[in-house]
């Protein structure tokens, strides 16, 4: 589609509506909105430059005479008036959103979008211009932060959530215009879907347990864990940026109910996932006093409940847990199914125990202060449920991944349910993994030797080895003779599109080695007899284990690809 044509699809579409660009300061309303205005032809307003003019005075002296309450009622009325003259394109004040009368008022005329910047992006930005009401006193870091808590699962009910990063401001418009113009990116009509709340049964016989998805879970967890699983101490569990994010609501949930026992926090990242750590977390849950009958919560992604959930495990023989994942691959994939454990020198995961969670509570409304890094790491688990087992699913998510990535509304509901549910269909069929559950694999073999090749450092995520993986089986599969030509390239194609890596030379650094890589495949926990188990696919949506590639055929495979 060439851009006029884009242009004219999105101009249809928006009718009379508003585009209303959300956000904190710094994050590129004015700049880009006026570019995305110029594009399409229509009217650029600024809802502060309106509000200064219908005052007679700068938003610093409505602050300083009268007060932000006073403010705030001025924005609310003069942001409803600008909203009866679209369409145009309408960039509000940071704290605008906020009101839900506003909120309203923009469902009803207006399409939102969100425009979302990371800490230190907002920080290079704002700090450059120090005119800011809300930056004028004391630590503006401290005080971006504490905007970012409290607006971010706010903003996350805009319609479309676009990344502002530090890329040339046509960039940013060219994907906005882009999305507008994809069907299932806008509201047809003004009424606004809300975002569902969802429930996955996990089927295991008395130990079969919900998996609750919704935004704003979180707030109610307290009274969801006290309803389902009694008056019990709920030892927390969770890593330093999840704490900085959300712990004072999880705490005040569970205080409110009379079931807080204590929080833990621990550093994050993988290298967390250890003897040493293991050992000091189990003691400090000891400390807190939890009985056979309490609950260990892990409060983060996939480290926290892989270390936590196997400390509940072995605390007191198995104590119960509930997981609350807080990352898009804890949520989809780490926080159901029962797996636990730590790293070795030797290996990932390679120490642990089953022990299924008794609730997993998991609101989409957390992931808005996830990085986008994360988030997309997150959705190559979401994607393999798709090529594994669900062509239809795969193909739901070619048109509709925006929508995933978007916001925290229906089409990420969706996505996360649909995982879930997968999951909990293979689980339920092979708790223990002794035959379909392997399937969950797909794409891990590798993925899981590029991670230690790497180090489990930066330079490779979990989720982003699993996307090479999966291309690699994809690929393998073809060369193999077992699926038809093509498929690897549309499995490529989309995780490209999303910002994936695909190949083994997307890693920083380079310098991979055949033989190297190998050798660390033999560490897999699906290793049986010395011979390698590999999740191959016949189509998308097909996959199989293969105890029949032979390792020569794998050195030469990965000789191939390290040089792609
Ligand atoms: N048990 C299983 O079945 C299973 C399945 C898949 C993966 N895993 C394991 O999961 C781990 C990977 O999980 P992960 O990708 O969630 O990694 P992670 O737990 O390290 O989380 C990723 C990063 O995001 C941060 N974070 C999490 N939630 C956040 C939020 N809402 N806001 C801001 N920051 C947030 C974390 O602090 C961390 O820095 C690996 O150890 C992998 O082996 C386990």
């Amino acid at each position: 589609m060439t851009e006029a044509e884009t242009i004219d699809i999105v101009k249809k579409r928006l009718g009379k509506r508003s585009i209303v660009l959300v956000g904190l300061m710094g994050c590129g309303k004015s700049s880009i909105g006026k570019r995305l205005a110029f594009k399409l032809g229509l009217p650029f307003v600024d809802a502060d430059d309106e509000i200064e003019r219908a005052a007679a005075k700068t938003i610093n002296e409505i602050f300083t005479d009268h007060g932000e309450d006073h403010f705030r009622d001025g924005e609310r009325k003069v942001i409803s008036r600008l909203l009866g003259n679209g369409p145009q394109v309408l960039a509000t004040g940071g704290g605008a959103y906020m009101h839900p009368e506003t909120r309203q008022r923009v469902r009803d005329d207006g399409i939102s979008i969100w425009l979302r910047a990371d800490l230190p992006v907002l920080m290079r930005r704002v700090m450059k211009r120090d005119t800011r009401p809300l930056l004028r006193d004391g630590n503006p870091e401290a005080t971006m932060l504490k905007l970012i808590e409290a607006r971010y699962p706010v903003y996350a009910e805009a319609d479309m959530t676009v990344e502002s990063r530090e890329e040339p401001h046509d960039v940013i418009v060219a994907e906005i215009l882009n999305r507008l113009a994809t069907p299932t990116s806008m509201p047809t009509t003004a009424a606004h879907a809300p975002a569902p709340s969802r429930s996955v049964r996990v089927e295991l016989g008395d130990r079969s347990y919900d998996v609750l998805i919704a935004s704003g879970l979180l707030r109610d967890a307290g009274a969801l864990i006290r309803s389902r699983l009694g008056a019990v101490k709920c030892g927390v569990v969770t890593d330093e940026n999840v704490a900085r994010h959300h712990l004072a609501t999880l705490e005040d949930t569970l205080k409110s109910e009379g079931i807080f026992a204590g929080s833990i926090v621990m550093k994050p990242g993988e290298a967390t996932k250890s003897f040493r750590d293991l050992a000091t977390l189990s003691e400090r849950l000891l400390e807190l006093g939890l009985e056979r009958g309490d609950l260990v919560v892990p409060f983060g992604g996939g480290v926290i409940g892989d270390l936590a959930g196997f400390a509940a495990g072995i605390l007191r023989r198995g104590i119960r847990f509930v997981q609350i994942p807080t990352s898009l691959l804890a949520q989809v994939d780490s926080s159901v199914g029962g797996k636990t454990g730590i790293n070795t020198l030797q290996g990932k995961n390679l120490i642990g125990v089953f022990h299924q969670p008794s609730l997993v509570i998991a609101d989409t409304a957390v992931l808005t202060t996830l990085p986008p890094r994360e988030m997309r790491a997150g959705y190559a688990e979401v994607a393999k449920y798709g090529l594994l087992g669900d062509a239809q699913f795969f193909a739901w998510l070619e048109s509709n991944w925006q929508g995933v990535f978007g916001n925290s509304g229906p089409a990420l509901t969706k996505a996360i349910e649909t995982s879930v549910a997968a999951k909990a269909a293979i689980v339920a069929r092979d708790e223990t993994e002794t035959g379909d559950r392997a399937l969950l694999n797909l794409g891990h073999t590798f993925g899981h030797a590029l991670e230690a090749w790497t180090g489990y450092s930066d330079r490779l995520l979990h989720g982003e080895g699993v996307a090479i993986g999966m291309c690699m089986a994809f690929r393998l599969s073809e060369e193999l003779g077992i699926c038809p030509p093509g498929r690897a390239e549309r499995v490529t194609n989309h995780l490209k599109v999303v910002g994936l890596p695909t190949k083994i030379s997307d890693i920083p650094g380079g310098g991979a080695n055949a033989d190297e890589l190998l050798r660390l495949m033999g560490q897999d926990k699906k290793v049986r007899g010395g011979k390698l188990a590999f999740i191959l696919v016949r189509d998308i949506g097909w996959a199989f284990v293969s105890r029949e590639v032979i390792p020569e055929t794998v050195r030469a495979f990965l000789g191939r690809e390290i040089t792609r």
